[in-house]
C-alpha cells in the first residue's frame, strides 16, 4: 500500500484529488502549505508526493528539492496551471518525476500516479534484484574452512574496495571466477557492470576490437561502430579470464590501459579514458610464460599487484566433506531429491580421490549422483568407479622373515597379520570397507592396523 501526501493551499482543489485517489483505493494524507508538508515528509515515510508549485512562502520547488534531497526514492509529481508550464518543465530537470495541468482532471491525476506507483515498483525490483546478485556472488558462497582458503577470504576483504588489480592464479576448476566475482560484489563498484572476458576463447584476430571496440571500416566487415569491452565495464570491473593465452601485441595495449586507463578503439584516432578495475586469472604458470618471453614480464608486475593463488581441491581435502554438503543442498530442488549425506565408507573413497578437475570434478559428481542414487545415504557402490577404485599404495620391503630360522613370537604374527591385510585389500581391489568384512574386523580396526603395519598415508586415508 502506496503512502501518498498531497501537499496544496486551495483546500476545495486538494479534497478533490484526496477523493479521485480514494475512489481508486489510494489513501492519503493532505497539508495545507509547503512548510507543514516538509514537517510531514520528514516525520512520516511517503512514496509519492504531489505537491502544488505556486504557494506562498515554501513553493512546490522548495519541497521538490527538500525530497529529492532528503528522500530519493519518493517520487514528486508537480501540479501547476497553465501559466507556469515553464515551472513545471524545471520542476522536471530539478528531479520531479512528473507533472499534472490544473484543472486536475480525474483520468490523468490517475494515469500519472499509477505510471509513478508502478515505476517506483519495478526499481525496488530492481534493487531486490541486484541485492540478490550480490548476494549469490558474495564470497559467503564460496566454500572452505581450511587455514588457505580463510586467508584468501581475508585477503579479499582487504582488497575488495580498492581498485589494485589482481591476478588470481590456480589450476582449472578451482574457484577462480568466484573469486573475482566476489571480489566485484564486495567493491564499491558492485552496482556498476562487471565484464567477463575468456581471452582463451576468442580468436586472436577478434579479441582486440572485443576488448577495445572498433570505429566503422576499421576492416572489412566492420560495417558500424562497436563499443568494446573496456567502454562497457565502464565504472565497474572487467574480469580477463586466461590473460596468459593473450598475444603479445595485445598485452601492449593492455599494459597502456593499465598505465593511464587509455585506449582507442581499433580504427579510430580518439583516445578514449575509461575507469575499470582490472581482475586477471590464469591457469598457466605465467613464470615459465615470461621465461619463454611469451608473457611480458611488465604486464605481469601491473596485473599482479595482488595475487591470489588458489589451491586445488587435494590441498585442502578437509573442506571436501563441507562441499559435498553445500552441492548436496544447492542441487536438490525436488521432492525425489533426499540424499541427506555420505556413509563414512563412501566419505573416505571421497577423501582418497585425488580430484584432477578440483571443485568443479566434486560439483559434477555430486550432480551426477543425486540423479541417479535413490537412497538417503550415499553408499560406496554409488560412487562413479573411477572414484571407486583409489589405489592403495603397500609398503615397501614385503618380504617375509624366515620361519624356518630362529625368529621372534611378535615378528612372525606381525607379518602374518600384515600378510592377510594385503591378500583382503588386493582381493577387494584396495576398498577398505570390503577387505575389513574378508577379515570380519571393523573397518576402523582395519585402518588401525594398516597404521600400525606402516602402510602409506594415502592407503590409510
Ligand atoms: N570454494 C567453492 N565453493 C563453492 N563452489 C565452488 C568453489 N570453487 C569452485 N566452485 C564451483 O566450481 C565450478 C568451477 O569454478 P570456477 O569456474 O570459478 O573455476 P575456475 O578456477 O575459474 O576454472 P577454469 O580455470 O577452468 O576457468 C563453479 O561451478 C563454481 O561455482
Ligand atoms: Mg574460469
Amino acid at each position: 500500500m502506496e503512502n501518498i501526501l498531497i501537499i496544496d493551499d486551495n483546500l476545495v482543489e486538494a479534497e478533490l484529488i484526496v477523493n479521485i485517489l480514494k475512489e481508486k483505493g489510494y489513501e492519503s494524507t493532505f497539508a495545507p502549505d509547503g512548510a507543514s508538508g516538509i514537517k510531514e515528509l520528514d516525520t512520516n515515510h511517503y512514496d509519492l508526493v504531489l505537491t502544488d508549485l505556486m504557494m506562498p512562502d515554501v513553493d512546490g520547488m522548495a519541497v521538490l528539492n527538500h525530497v529529492v534531497s532528503k528522500f530519493p526514492k519518493t517520487k514528486c509529481i508537480i501540479l501547476t496551471g497553465h501559466a507556469t508550464i515553464k515551472g513545471s518543465v524545471d520542476a522536471i530537470k530539478q528531479g520531479a518525476f512528473d507533472y499534472i495541468t490544473k484543472p486536475i482532471a480525474s483520468v490523468e491525476l490517475l494515469m500519472v500516479v499509477e505510471k509513478a506507483v508502478e515505476f517506483k515498483c519495478l526499481e525496488e525490483e530492481n534493487i531486490r534484484l541486484k541485492k540478490q546478485l550480490k548476494k549469490r556472488y558474495s564470497y559467503t558462497n564460496i566454500i572452505g574452512t581450511s587455514k588457505i582458503m580463510d586467508n584468501i577470504f581475508s585477503l579479499i576483504d582487504k582488497i575488495a574496495d580498492t581498485d589494485v588489480s589482481v591476478l588470481i592464479q590456480g589450476p582449472s576448476g578451482t574457484g577462480k571466477e568466484l573469486i573475482a566475482r566476489a571480489i566485484h560484489y564486495e567493491s564499491y563498484r558492485s552496482e556498476k557492470p562487471l565484464v567477463v572476458i575468456n581471452c582463451g576463447a576468442i580468436p586472436e584476430a577478434l579479441l582486440e576490437s572485443e576488448l577495445f571496440g572498433h570505429e566503422k571500416g576499421a576492416f572489412t566487415g566492420a560495417y558500424k561502430i562497436r563499443i568494446g569491452r573496456f567502454e562497457m565495464a565502464n565504472g565497474g570491473t572487467i574480469f580477463l579470464d586466461e590473460v596468459g593465452e593473450m598475444s603479445p601485441a595485445l598485452q601492449v595495449k593492455l599494459l597502456r590501459v593499465l598505465q593511464d586507463q587509455r585506449f582507442e578503439r581499433v580504427g579510430g584516432t580518439k583516445t578514449i579514458h575509461t575507469d575499470v578495475r582490472i581482475i586477471a586469472a590464469t591457469n598457466k604458470n605465467l613464470s615459465t610464460a615470461i621465461n619463454n618471453n611469451t608473457f611480458r614480464e611488465d604486464l605481469y608486475y601491473r596485473l599482479n599487484v595482488i595475487s591470489i593463488k588458489v589451491p586445488s581441491l587435494k590441498q585442502r581435502k578437509s573442506d571436501i566433506p563441507l562441499l559435498i554438503n553445500y552441492f548436496l543442498k544447492k542441487f536438490q530442488k525436488k521432492e525425489t531429491d533426499i540424499i541427506t549425506g555420505f556413509n563414512p565408507e563412501a566419505m573416505d573413497a571421497m577423501l582418497a580421490y585425488n580430484w584432477p578437475g578440483n571443485v568443479r570434478e566434486l560439483e559434477n559428481v555430486i550432480k551426477r549422483i543425486i540423479v541417479l542414487c535413490d537412497k538417503h545415504v550415499v553408499e560406496f557402490d554409488d560412487l562413479p568407479e573411477h572414484i571407486q577404485q583409489i589405489e592403495i599404495t603397500f609398503p615397501k620391503g614385503d618380504t617375509a622373515p624366515a620361519l624356518d630360522g630362529v625368529v621372534s613370537f611378535d615378528i612372525a604374527v606381525q607379518d602374518y597379520e600384515r600378510r592377510l591385510i594385503m591378500e583382503a585389500l588386493e582381493k577387494s581391489d584396495g576398498i577398505k570397507a570390503k577387505a575389513a568384512k574378508l577379515l570380519n574386523i571393523k573397518r576402523t580396526t582395519l585402518v588401525e592396523k594398516m597404521k600400525k603395519q606402516n602402510f602409506s598415508k594415502s592407503a590409510c586415508a
